[in-house]
């Protein structure tokens, strides 16, 4: 199912560029080994590049010569056509995102003061700006009313990740460099911060290098996949299917892991499978005519949407036969749900954390579009692994 991007301007829409990596070393003073010895890697434009490997090999040096918060001791790098080991390196990080964990926000600042920021240094008109900030807040998820003005202190973490991520992005760069920027946050707001990155990059198409430890997270969110050794040395530079069926040697065995026809779920995501409806009721409905529709389509329960669709609990027929128990319906905090971008292994998480079979999944906004059953999961796990069976075996 596509999503509105009508609230998007042209220019947020913009793609990526080509980054190419010609033979760059890296050699700190008084080392021994090279951090990143004689690197070559392009990363195609639009695409989501992931950099795994392990601590110490080379991973954020490799992604700070890009934007050259680190000198390369030799080699080229390329963004586009252009060699940007010969520009300015203040005014190239101007036109490249870049994202860390902690987010790195100004303390002192407000949300909208440090989303401006750089757009401010380029000298673009003061009303854009302001447009630009709230444009930002919408497309990371954050109501610009309510956040525009606070300061970093006063978010969750997840939500100054997004601040960082929405700072990345105002100048609408090409190339988005992230180093681990979900590191620090907990899982459920991690998997929901990626989810929101794989939407944003439906619509930016923005050329990204994203350093993680995560295998898990790799898979998920590349489009292809650099596992690197000491040295940043690319032991294996490929999608994550063929990664995950058909991996170069033991090293990169190692992160795969083990149940590698698990991990597949993983690469499925809930939008390529087919959705079921719940049966819905809305708040404020009236709870005979709910009971009346969940009984015609053999439901014991029913969802219970608020007036922009957003789910807000489960409720049996039994709750219904109560009169007004429509009219003030609470959100239920343990709710959880998956949005279209979240991978069948998100979904399936979900399930076994709550005692139904089904998992809510939303769309835009948190607008209700679907369940996910049980069953449809089972069935594409068969499907994966029958599929990974006839693949050749890996020597
Ligand atoms: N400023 C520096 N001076 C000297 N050596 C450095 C410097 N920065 C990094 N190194 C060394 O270079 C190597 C690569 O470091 P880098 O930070 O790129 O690794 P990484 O893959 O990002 O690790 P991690 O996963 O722990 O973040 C390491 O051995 C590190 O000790
Ligand atoms: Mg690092």
């Amino acid at each position: 199912m596509s999503e509105p991007t009508s609230t998007t301007s042209e220019s947020t829409r913009a793609g990526g560029a080509r980054i190419l990596l010609e033979g760059v070393t890296k050699r700190y003073p008084g080392q021994e080994r090279a951090a990143v010895d004689n690197v070559t890697l392009e990363i195609p434009a639009g695409e989501i590049v992931m950099l795994v490997g392990p601590s110490g090999c080379g991973k954020t040096t490799t992604m700070k010569m890009i934007n050259r918060l680190i000198e390369p001791t030799s080699g080229r790098i390329f963004i586009g056509d252009d060699d940007v080991t010969d520009r300015n390196a203040d005014q190239l990080r101007r036109h490249i995102g870049y994202v860390i964990q902690g987010a790195g926000l100004f303390p002192h600042m407000t949300v909208a003061d440090n989303i401006s920021l750089v757009p401010k240094l380029l000298k673009r008109d003061k009303s854009r700006i302001s447009d630009r900030v709230d444009e930002l807040l919408e497309l990371v998820n954050l109501d610009p009313g309510q956040y525009r003005d606070r300061y970093p202190r006063e978010l969750s973490g997840g939500q100054q990740q997004r601040i960082g991520v929405a700072r990345a992005l105002a100048a609408d760069p090409p190339v988005l460099l992230m180093d681990e920027p979900f590191g620090a946050v907990d899982p459920i707001t991690r998997q929901r911060l990626q989810d929101e990155l794989l939407r944003l990059q439906e619509e930016l198409h923005k050329t990204i290098v994203f350093v993680t430890h995560d295998f898990d997270e790799a898979v998920k969110l590349g489009d292809r996949i650099a596992i690197l050794q000491v040295g940043s040395e690319i032991v294996q530079y490929d999608t994550p299917e063929r990664i995950l069926s058909h991996p170069a040697d033991d090293f990169v065995r190692g992160f795969v892991g083990h149940g590698a026809a698990l991990k597949q779920l993983t690469l499925t995501r809930v939008r390529d499978v087919e959705l079921h409806d719940a049966a819905v009721a809305q708040v404020g409905g009236d709870e005979q005519a709910a009971i009346a529709d969940a009984r015609a389509i053999g439901r014991e329960h029913v969802i219970v949407l608020d007036a922009q669709q957003r789910p807000q609990r489960w409720l049996s027929l039994r709750d219904l036969e109560r009169p007004g128990s429509l009219r003030a319906v609470e959100r239920d905090h343990d709710l959880e749900t998956v949005s279209l971008a979240s991978t069948l292994n998100d979904a399936l998480d979900e399930m076994l954390t709550a005692s139904h079979g089904v998992v809510v999944v939303t769309g835009r906004r948190n607008a209700y579009q679907g369940v996910v059953r049980v069953e449809t999961i089972m069935d594409a796990m068969n499907e994966l692994r029958a599929a990974a069976d006839d693949a050749e075996p890996v020597v």
